[in-house]
């Protein structure tokens, strides 16, 4: 059965907490929905990881579909939500809902994200109305990032931590089914978690909020030109796959590669009357 937003409501209210990772393809979604994770997102920072942007910004709507309908058909238990990439939503309230059906209609997904406080709430209203599943994402917000200062802590002095608890109340009233607090300081996030009647679910926010989402190529030890300070790496992959690789390389050089045991003999007898057959014209 999959995952429901009334499942993930539910976990709050128990204290239960809610996982979420990001996956981009086929593979890794079906390993991340045998983990039973809660939630996958099909986050933008496909740009970054996947497409080799230098950040979020430049990522289509083309692109996070195709990307999204791969990901859909590797998962089954999983709720799947899917990231709105930078001015799919800011433009017009007409478009942000054509947008997000986009996401649900064409590529599987069950809800989707999108970043920014109140500037964000009568989009996000729009979009619930339409009824689909909304999830917010205030604190860092990468595709604004510059306009922020940079990829820092958010929420640092009184002002900026009193307009993030006012931006989570926003778009919890506008209707999200949850929000995701990245890189605000974790009492920050406690009180928000408590202020809210949603789930919260933190990257870079401490251990209170109501769950937690890692980018899965920053946790496998996989994306190595970055590790933001608050991932914690589950696996370091970078360097097992470099090493195969090689070793593959290597192989292949020296003749090593098929074996045996890694080549189709077929029937001797077969084998050698297409051999005679074709020596004796
Ligand atoms: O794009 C993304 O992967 C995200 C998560 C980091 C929350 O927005």
């Amino acid at each position: 059965m999959t995952v429901t937003i009334t499942d993930i409501q539910k976990k709050k209210t128990s204290g239960e907490k809610i996982t979420m990772l990001t996956a981009y393809d086929y593979s890794m979604a079906r390993l991340i929905d045998q983990a039973r994770v809660d939630m996958v997102l099909v986050g933008d920072s496909l740009g970054m990881v996947a497409l080799g942007y230098s950040s979020t910004v430049p990522v289509t709507m083309e692109e996070m579909l195709h990307h999204c309908r791969a990901v859909s058909r590797g998962v089954r238990h999983s709720f799947l939500v899917g990231d709105m990439p930078y001015l799919s939503y800011q433009v017009s309230e007409e478009e942000a809902v054509r947008n997000a059906g986009l996401f649900i209609k064409t590529a599987g997904c069950h809800g989707v994200k999108l970043e920014g406080g109140s500037e964000s709430v009568p989009a996000i209203e729009k979009i619930t109305r339409a009824g689909i599943p909304v999830m917010g994402h205030i604190g860092l917000t990468p595709q604004t990032a510059t306009a922020l200062g940079g990829y820092s802590v958010q929420g640092k002095d009184v002002e900026s931590g009193r307009k993030l608890v006012e931006d989570a109340q926003a778009v919890s009233d506008a209707g999200v089914f949850a929000i995701v607090l990245e890189c605000i300081p974790s009492p920050l996030a406690a009180l928000i978690t408590e202020t809210v009647p949603i789930p919260t679910v933190g990257i870079g926010a401490g251990n209170h909020c109501d769950g937690q989402v890692l980018v899965t190529n920053d946790l496998l030890g996989l994306y190595d030109k970055f590790t933001p300070g608050f991932v914690k790496k589950y696996a370091d992959l970078a360097p097992v796959i470099r090493k195969a690789l090689s070793e593959y390389v290597r192989e292949v050089e020296d003749g090593g590669f098929p074996d045996d045991e890694h080549s189709f003999r077929g029937s001797d007898a077969v084998m050698a009357e297409i051999i005679s057959g074709m020596k004796n014209g």
